[in-house]
């Protein structure tokens, strides 16, 4: 906080610099180089600032203008009407505060209008006599840049009102964006092309239609959503829901979430309800637009230079940030991978606090270039894992240096490989590398596998350090005093550990089988096997054939199978195991396959599932009898939703296609008879 009005002023200066200069980047340029909550702080900071100081305020100051300067690329077009900006309020207080003073100034609101506030670009489109003849962006509010012949090829702007009887001139405005199933293969083919990927949705949208050849415009698949207008020629009318129900009629899109409601605690539910299902949309949004309906109300109400005192957006908390990049390095897994992660300057992204995010693999990080030092884009949208989406170049230090992929394993310093046509690195010293070690030993402990309780990260690293653990097989020749020597382990957590090791060796064959770790082979694999061939040996002794001719197991798992019992280090292991008194055979006869329990039906996955990979969610149904399908349509017979789902989810509730959560759809796998879908299972 400046003390003196000189330091005031020369803040008051800087702040209006960085923003002005954030505006260009942000309008003119598609490239902006703070995060929008960046922005809205630096705002607050200015407009607190003007508030103290009366004698530094100017007409020209960010905070009475709206938008950006001209680009010069596009021809200039005068809006007739003022395009407006709104006012923000990032909390309940704020908006509630809102809510009195609008109704202190009018009295009693009968109707607010509740509308999601899209991260689209803002864009003016003018009908004469129906037809189109303009579409601009915002610019200034005053001026804006001439984009019609890249607007007219987007899908849903219609050339034509849907009106027998047109208005003469009428301007409806909106916002135009990227549809979020669009975008991973826009940055795709941006990446194919040695062209720089779009940070997120809004920008490729804004760059989509800063074209100067429309034909690139009309590859991609923007698409539009009015919410307002500007100047309407011999039309009056009566409220914003009469505007929109215009909309609709004349054939102009918009959006369909939008609620009439006449109490602030329903707007306030109506904040809540898309706070949490903000994802579920087909395009990102930042908040939500609350209006007063009446437009005599309105007027009453007007409008400051900025923006209108009937309107307010509340805006969620942020999901993208911007931090420094303190380094990048390289994490073992347990069978070999070696995925790169970001070590981040911590910061706090959708209310959480972010300091590690993965790189996933060697060809991310060349495709998002970003460099140890380089002040970064973070973001984490809903229960995703928080991401690094690239760097904000205009920040980079000089000579900044290109990050390699390391050429050595970092905890065994095997040299690392990367198999042609694979986009994974491994360290290939599966036996010797520590990392691997403890990885493979925690999977075997683990719940899904051998399920040893106590024996957890911190003990297996323990036992590794104290050289009492190289395999799995070790795990059952641990005694007490190896534990006493560890030091901390009192007698009592001592006969817990080996209790818990002793009932593990009855665990069933397929857990063994799923601890081994063997590439490809998860629980229902390991069901198929254990079923089948009933033994550990025998399933050590089958051919690669044979293997494959276990239903549900296709050739690829096959060979990882034989190839796994072929190599004398395992064949030890399984050897020593069996010596372990660990239990090598299947109990009882379980079927030689899978219940056919969902035989004919077709599901569609979205979303994340904690239990199962993608690919073991769709063998788990497939073994069953059923079918994965890309696409949700009314023969769809459930669509199973994980965390951060796509439209699917949305497209399932508008067809009625039953939805079923990651414990429903693990209840239906588990269930004997054959599923009825009209039977409501997940409907809890
Ligand atoms: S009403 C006079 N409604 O957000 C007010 N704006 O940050 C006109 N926006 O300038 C705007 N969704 O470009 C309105 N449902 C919505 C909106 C929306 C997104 C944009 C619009 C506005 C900006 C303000």
């Amino acid at each position: 906080m400046p003390v003196s009005a000189e330091e005031a002023a020369r803040r008051v200066d800087e702040l209006r610099a960085r923003l002005r200069d954030a505006l260009y980047r942000y309008h003119v340029l598609s490239d902006p180089d703070i995060s929008d909550a960046e922005y809205d702080e630096l705002f607050r900071e200015l407009e607190t600032l003007e508030r103290d100081y009366p004698d530094l305020r100017t007409d020209d100051s960010p905070t009475q203008t709206v938008g950006a300067v001209q680009a010069g690329a596009f021809a200039p077009v005068r809006h007739r009407v003022p395009m407006l900006s709104l006012d923000n309020a990032f909390s309940t207080e704020e908006l509630a505060a809102w809510g009195r003073r609008t109704e202190r100034i009018v009295g009693d609101v009968p109707a607010y209008v509740c509308e999601l506030k899209i991260d689209g670009v803002a864009v003016s489109l003018q009908y004469e006599r129906g037809r189109l003849v303009r579409a601009a962006t915002r610019g200034d509010g005053r001026v804006g840049d001439d984009i019609t012949p890249n607007v007219r090829t987007i899908a849903n702007v219609p050339q034509r009102l849907a009106l027998d009887d047109p208005p003469p001139a009428f301007e409806v405005r909106g916002e135009i964006y990227f549809p979020a199933s669009g975008f991973e293969a826009l940055n795709q083919q941006m990446t194919d092309e040695a062209k720089q990927v779009y940070a997120n949705p809004r920008n490729a949208a804004s760059g989509s239609l800063r074209q100067k050849d429309p034909k690139v415009t009309g590859s991609r698949q923007l698409a539009m959503l009015c919410h307002s207008f500007g100047l309407a020629e011999g039309m009056r009318f009566a409220s914003h829901s009469a505007f929109l129900g215009f909309c609709e009629r004349a054939g102009l899109p918009v959006a369909g979430q939008t609620a009439i409601v006449s109490t602030l605690e329903e707007v306030e539910a109506f904040v809540a309800h898309w706070a949490e299902h903000r994802h579920d949309l087909e395009y990102e949004i930042d908040g939500v637009v609350v209006k007063v309906d009446a437009s005599g109300l309105q007027e009453e109400l007007g409008r400051t230079s900025k923006a209108p005192r009937w309107a307010i957006a509340y805006k969620y908390p942020p999901e993208e940030r911007t931090t420094l990049l303190k380094d990048i390095q390289v994490s073992i897994g347990r069978t070999g991978v070696a995925t790169p992660f970001a070590m981040l300057e911590p910061v706090l992204v959708a209310g959480s606090t972010v300091a590690l995010a993965t790189l996933h693999n060697q060809d991310e990080v060349a495709r998002r270039d970003v460099r140890p030092g380089d002040t970064v884009f973070v973001r984490k949208a809903g229960d995703v894992i928080p991401e690094v989406v690239g760097p904000v170049l205009t920040k980079r230090p000089k000579r900044l240096r290109r990050w390699k992929f390391p050429k050595a394993c970092p905890e065994c310093g095997t040299p690392l490989v990367r198999p042609e046509g694979e986009s994974a690195t491994r360290c290939p010293n599966t036996t010797g590398c520590p990392a691997q070690r403890w990885g493979t030993l925690v999977h075997f402990a683990g719940r899904g596998a051998m399920d040893i309780e106590h024996l957890g990260e911190k003990t297996v690293a323990a036992l590794i350090e104290a050289g009492k653990l190289h395999d799995a097989a070790d795990i059952y020749r641990i005694t007490a005093d190896d534990l006493a020597a560890l030091g901390g382990y009192k007698d009592r957590s001592i006969a817990n550990l080996l209790g818990a090791i002793e009932a593990s060796k009855q665990r069933p064959l397929d857990r063994l089988l799923v601890g081994l770790g063997i590439r490809h082979v998860g629980g229902t694999v390991a069901t198929l096997l254990a079923n089948r061939l009933k033994s550990l040996e025998a399933i050590a002794a089958a051919s690669e054939e044979e293997l494959a001719g276990v239903g549900g197991v296709g050739p690829t798992i096959a060979a990882s199978v034989a190839a796994w019992f072929a190599d004398d280090g395992n064949q030890d292991l399984v050897r020593r195991l069996v010596e372990g008194g660990v239990n090598t055979k299947a109990d009882g006869d379980t079927g030689v396959e899978l219940p056919q329990t969902l035989a004919g039906m077709s599901f569609v996955l979205t979303g994340g599932l904690d239990g199962f990979t993608r690919d073991e969610a769709t063998r788990a149904i497939e073994d069953r009898g059923g079918r994965v399908a890309s696409s949700v349509s009314k023969k769809t017979a459930y669509v199973v939703v994980g965390t951060d789902p796509g439209s699917k989810a949305a497209r399932a509730t508008e067809l009625g296609v039953p939805i079923l959560d990651e414990p429903a759809f693990a209840a239906l796998l588990e269930q004997e008879a054959a599923a009825d879908p009209e039977a409501g299972v997940g409907d809890e």
